[in-house]
């Protein structure tokens, strides 16, 4: 009898484990290819579980970012983690928006679907397949970088923040979500409490954080970076701002229809219409790519 009940309750705490590192964190403890593969798995049915509000995204989202922007001629804008293209499409439905946005997800399913609902629009919305944990990117690249609903699924989200600081130009604005209530408990290491987030903002080189509830689950945080840096006059060009994620260096040009580094000879192709930086072509691959 106690054998019974020790396996139940050991077969008990394993399944409640497991929930726990599958379901309820979405694999993030395990590491980004478990993050990557649920996503995956859950890309076809995300929209429909999340069930977006269009209103909702405009308000919170779309309309502050748009005001934050206002005055600059053609913005460039990193979303991180964008999923299934929540942000480009809020800020692409405003019609006075005139920028450019590349949303990047380490998600390839994902962002399939924000490429099939983002049809029509490549010349507006570039995307990216690569770990937002280290964002292949020279500094002062953008005016605005937003990540919704994910820094807690990253390994650092101190790390991940301090990234998208150093490529947001000084003046640029940042919107980010903070994982709260009880969920976020459940968490560890993964969300701050509002005095964390208010230290790590500043110490980042960011004034002004504003902090407001925004949902059961999240707040929305926007901050500006400390400085002002006019957006003019620099090139605005993918190739001028994206590193190759294995040298570093910004030597990446377009050559029949890849983006291939010139200094260390990476190549990177484009396939579904989404730039696969997490995964460069081999010596196999890049022949097929030179004999087309
Ligand atoms: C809850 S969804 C949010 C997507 C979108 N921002 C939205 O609001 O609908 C979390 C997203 O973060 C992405 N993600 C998680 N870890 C990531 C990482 N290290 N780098 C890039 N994307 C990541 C997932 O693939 C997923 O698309």
């Amino acid at each position: 009898m106690i054998v019974a009940v020790l396996v139940f309750l050991c077969l008990a705490i394993g399944v409640g484990f497991l929930y726990w590192l599958l379901v309820l964190t979405e694999g993030t403890y395990l590491g980004p290819w478990a993050v990557a593969f649920l996503y995956d798995k859950g890309a076809g049915t995300y929209d429909r579980v999340k069930e977006f509000d269009s209103v909702d995204d405009a308000w919170y989202l779309a309309m502050p970012l748009q005001k934050a922007l206002k005055g600059i001629r053609r913005p460039l804008i990193l979303d991180v983690a964008t999923g299934t293209g929540r942000v480009p499409l809020a800020l692409l439905r405003n019609l006075d928006f005139d920028g450019h946005i590349l949303g990047l997800d380490i998600s390839f399913k994902m962002l399939q679907e924000a490429r099939r609902k983002t049809a029509g629009r490549e010349d507006r919305v570039t995307l990216l397949w690569m770990d937002g944990l280290t964002l292949h990117f020279l500094d002062n690249s953008f005016d605005a970088v937003s990540c919704v609903e994910a820094l807690e699924f990253m390994a650092d989200p101190r790390l991940a923040l301090g990234e998208m600081a150093r490529v947001l130009r000084p003046g640029g604005t940042l919107l980010a979500t903070n994982r709260i209530g009880l969920d976020a408990l459940l968490m560890p290491g993964r969300r701050f409490s509002a005095d964390q987030l208010r230290k790590l903002i500043s110490s980042l080189g960011f004034t002004s954080v504003e902090v407001k509830r925004w949902q059961a689950y999240y707040d929305l945080v926007w901050t500006r970076k400390d400085g002002r840096s006019s957006p003019g006059g620099r090139s605005r060009e993918l190739q001028d701002v994206l590193c190759c994620p294995r040298c570093s260096e910004a030597s990446l040009r377009w050559e029949s229809g890849a983006l291939s580094c010139r200094r260390c000879g990476s190549v990177y192709p484009v396939e579904k219409g989404i730039i696969c930086l997490e995964r460069p072509l081999d010596k196999a691959e890049m022949g097929v790519l030179a004999g087309t």
